[in-house]
């Protein structure tokens, strides 16, 4: 009796503890309970009183899916050895899925200062399934991915920051609070058609969000520090939003103007409230049509030109974020470090997945089984 007792009061206080750090439905965002670093709410304000036009411009290029030998070839041009104002390298930033992807590469990208991020092993294709995946599913995907591409990537795990859902298919509060459980520090799946202009800076799930919910359901809970990046829409010459770059379907279609329409996009931002611009691809993007590859490269170097524009990751904004300062002042820098541990191999791996065949380049020995779902290094089972 008396041990029961005791385990229903132990239960209790457990219980009351649980809701007093984490209660259910996120509150009403105030300003003055929810500050920097650690809190920032939803909103368009600069994340500290400072000059419009010291406020450094961050523009995140990031690809989805898988990361292979063709594209790499076109990363490398455009990312490597090119600098910040502040003489860092610039950064884009790579959502990985696992199948096709060349690890060996992957490897390349993180040690030449490039950010890796994870979007699923399976990225499976109907928009359900991630609508209504539970948390255990969401682990098996995000978390998977993040432990596969640490061991065959040789990176370390703790590099990877990031996350993107497939489709931008959000499931409520699971993607979020997986994403906070397995280590990550931000989400950038989440669309914003209503806060353009001004746009939407980074804020965190701690209080309640006022952002639109284009592909909903969007998470309702207080998930505290776990940072949401919006992903501002783009709006095509018809006016239409797009998130994903190509999405947008009244484009130009030729280098000139196609250029001319990345820097109105890019515009709004920068002669606004500066909040940061993404470019967001899937890494298929410049096999579809040679001008994309010209413009998007001249885009670079017309932001290369601008000295208070920073090409960064979104962890990196983040830190910027976390502690604002004016462009050139505070300890911020857009410089990454980065731990290089090694390629060994390279091994080129033929594995099975059920009856098809699937090449896969690794910097560690080849897996037994091709690595999935539930078994992310690809053990003998
Ligand atoms: C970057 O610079 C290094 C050192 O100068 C050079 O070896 C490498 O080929 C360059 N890479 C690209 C893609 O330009
Ligand atoms: C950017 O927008 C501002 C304000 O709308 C405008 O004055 C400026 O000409 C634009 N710049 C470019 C390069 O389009
Ligand atoms: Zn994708």
């Amino acid at each position: 009796m008396m041990k029961v007792l005791l385990l229903t009061l132990i239960a209790t206080v457990v219980m009351a503890r649980h809701t007093n750090l984490k209660p259910r439905a996120a509150e009403a965002c105030d300003s003055t309970k929810c500050s920097l670093p650690d809190c920032k709410c939803a909103s368009t304000k600069a994340p500290a009183d400072i000059e419009t036009n010291e406020i450094p411009q961050f523009v995140f290029f990031t690809f989805d899916d898988a990361i292979q030998v063709a594209n790499y070839d076109i990363y490398t041009s455009l990312f490597y050895n090119k600098t910040n104002p502040d003489g860092c390298p610039i950064s884009a930033t790579f959502f990985m899925a696992h199948e096709y992807t060349d690890y060996s590469k992957v490897h390349d990208l993180y040690i030449n200062s490039q950010e890796i991020a994870v979007h699923s092993i399976t990225h499976e294709a109907l928009t359900d399934y991630w609508r209504d995946i539970s948390k255990e599913g969401l682990t098996d995907e995000f978390g998977g991915e993040k432990t596969l591409i640490a061991h065959f990537a040789n990176i370390p795990e703790d590099a990877i920051k990031g996350m993107r859902i497939p489709f931008l298919q959000l499931s409520g509060d699971n993607s979020f609070e997986v994403g906070q459980e397995i280590g990550l520090t931000y989400d950038c799946s989440w669309p914003t058609q209503t806060f353009r202009n001004p746009g939407l800076w980074p804020y965190t799930l701690d209080y309640k969000s006022n952002q639109d919910c284009p592909i909903g359901p969007c998470p309702s809970e207080a998930i505290p520090g776990m940072w949401v990046v919006p992903m501002i829409d783009w709006t095509d010459q018809s006016n239409i939003v797009c998130s994903m770059v190509d999405a947008c379907v009244n484009i130009p279609d030729n280098a000139d103007e196609l250029l001319g329409w990345f820097i109105d996009n890019f515009n709004v931002s920068y002669s606004g409230n500066r909040a940061p611009f993404g470019f967001y691809v899937h890494a298929a993007y410049f096999n579809v049509d040679p001008i994309r590859l010209e413009a998007y490269s001249r885009f670079i170097d017309y932001l290369q030109g601008l000295d208070d524009v920073y090409l960064v990751s979104p962890s990196t904004a983040i830190e910027w974020i976390k502690n604002p300062a004016p462009i050139g002042s505070g300890s911020w820098t857009s410089c990454v470090e980065v731990e290089d541990l090694g390629c060994p191999g390279p091994n080129a791996c033929q594995l099975q997945k059920g009856d098809e065949t699937r090449y896969m380049t690794v910097c560690s020995e080849c897996p037994d089984v091709y690595p999935w779902l539930g078994n992310p290094l690809g053990e003998q089972q």
